[in-house]
């Protein structure tokens, strides 16, 4: 049994090689930031995986590891029961991190010159893993309109009709914007990308954090053929980023193959062996810490859209629907994004991720991570009001 404890606690992590607080000073440029900036979360993993993992570092040999048929069939079932998906195991493909497959697919299925459409603002990598690769961006740029983004098929169609568009990166959920796209959405991309025979790479590592009222649907659930890759991971899910497991799903056999190929080209095959140990832990036995998970995030992303429309109204949070990640307009403080990010980092002491750095398209937003104890959350809406309220009064004074 898991108990909700978990989600209260506050873990020091400090001096624990945590990216998120042990190098946000450095990367702020900032003094004692609290951090809610990258994607991992504050929270323990589940029972079972620290069971799982402590029995298996007591054994003590850590050789050379493969997929197990358990593991494979523990993917398999989660899918089954969490998104009504039925895989095969057989198109279970293996990466450390969705970003590395992003990188093994573009580099694999599309040539220099051609052309990539993503959906910004979006996840900086899938920006600077096409234009490492020396392929063209085709921007598809989101709408946000009446406190919610859209996508603009009309500019969809045209810009996939150019037959230079190989690859659309679809982020689903989205990060940062916190859309869960419906079936109606997912179905018109579908239509549209198989029309102009676009291969529609599907990163869904956000995929099993849902609020209640919204449903993720694997896009290969609802495509009509196999022109797709689906990229997911206990990583997001389960706290699990450390570890480097990821399960990339590729039906169609041409498309499998020329991916295992540059998985066995880099040696990047084999998964590390406490990362198969963990992931398959959390896929057998983390769904009730996830369903806890999800009631804190839930709260805490209501926590902080009441506070700032009772305390700062200007800024507003937009609905969130999925990932732990909310996204907040700050465009009503006049600032400039540098402006922004420096109030942020020298009045409010937080490390929050600028919106620009998702693309020209989030300039004026922050996101910031929800995945902690509601007490961090506080904090850091006590830390913001008040240089909020600092810049006001400087505002007013210069009048
Ligand atoms: C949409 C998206 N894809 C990929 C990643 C990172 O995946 P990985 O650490 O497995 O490379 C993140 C992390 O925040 C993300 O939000």
């Amino acid at each position: 049994m898991e108990d909700g404890a978990v989600f209260k606690q506050n873990i020091n992590r400090r001096h624990t090689a945590s990216e998120k607080w042990d190098q946000a000073d450095k990367l702020f440029g900032g003094n004692d930031l609290l951090p809610l900036w990258v994607a991992d979360m504050d929270f323990a993993v589940p029972k079972a995986v620290t069971q799982a993992l402590t029995e298996r570092v007591r054994h003590g040999v850590y050789g050379y590891t493969f997929r197990t048929e358990t593991y494979l069939n523990a993917v398999r079932k989660w899918m089954s029961e969490r998104h009504d998906w039925t895989v095969d195991t057989k198109w279970i493909c293996h990466s450390p991190g969705v970003v590395t497959a992003l990188n093994l697919i573009i580099d694999a299925l599309t040539k220099p010159g051609d052309k990539l459409l993503i959906q910004p603002p979006v996840y900086p990598p899938f920006s600077k893993t096409a234009k490492n690769q020396q392929r063209d961006l085709v921007l598809n740029p989101l709408v946000y309109q009446n406190g919610r983004y859209h996508i603009d098929f009309d500019d969809l169609k045209n810009k996939l009709s150019d037959p230079a568009v190989k690859l659309m990166l679809l982020c689903s959920p989205h990060n940062p914007v916190g859309r869960v796209w419906e079936k109606q959405e997912l179905l018109r991309i579908a239509t549209l990308a198989r029309e102009n025979h676009v291969l529609v790479v599907a990163d869904e590592i956000h995929s099993d954090l849902v609020l209640p009222g919204h449903r993720h649907l694997p896009f290969a659930s609802i495509a009509p053929d196999d022109y797709w890759i689906v990229c997911m991971a206990p990583s997001k899910t389960f706290n699990l980023a450390g570890l480097q497991m990821s399960t990339i799903f590729i039906a169609n056999p041409e498309l499998r193959e020329k991916y295992q190929k540059q998985l066995q080209r880099f040696s990047l095959a084999e998964p590390n062996t406490l990362g198969l140990t963990a992931a398959e832990a959390a896929f057998l036995h983390g769904s009730e810490w996830l369903d806890q998970c999800l009631v804190t995030i839930q709260r805490n992303a209501e926590y902080v859209s009441n506070y700032l429309k009772s305390e700062c109204p200007s800024l507003v949070m937009t609905p969130l629907e999925g990932t732990y990640l909310a996204w907040i307009d700050c465009r009503r403080l006049g600032l400039s994004d540098s402006g922004l990010k420096r109030m942020l980092v020298e009045d409010a002491h937080l490390a929050l991720n600028p919106g620009v750095t998702f693309g020209s398209e989030g300039s004026g937003f922050v996101r910031m991570n929800l995945a902690c104890p509601l007490s961090t959350i506080r904090q850091a809406m006590n830390q913001l009001h008040k240089a909020v309220d600092q810049l006001h009064q400087r505002k007013a004074i210069r009048k």
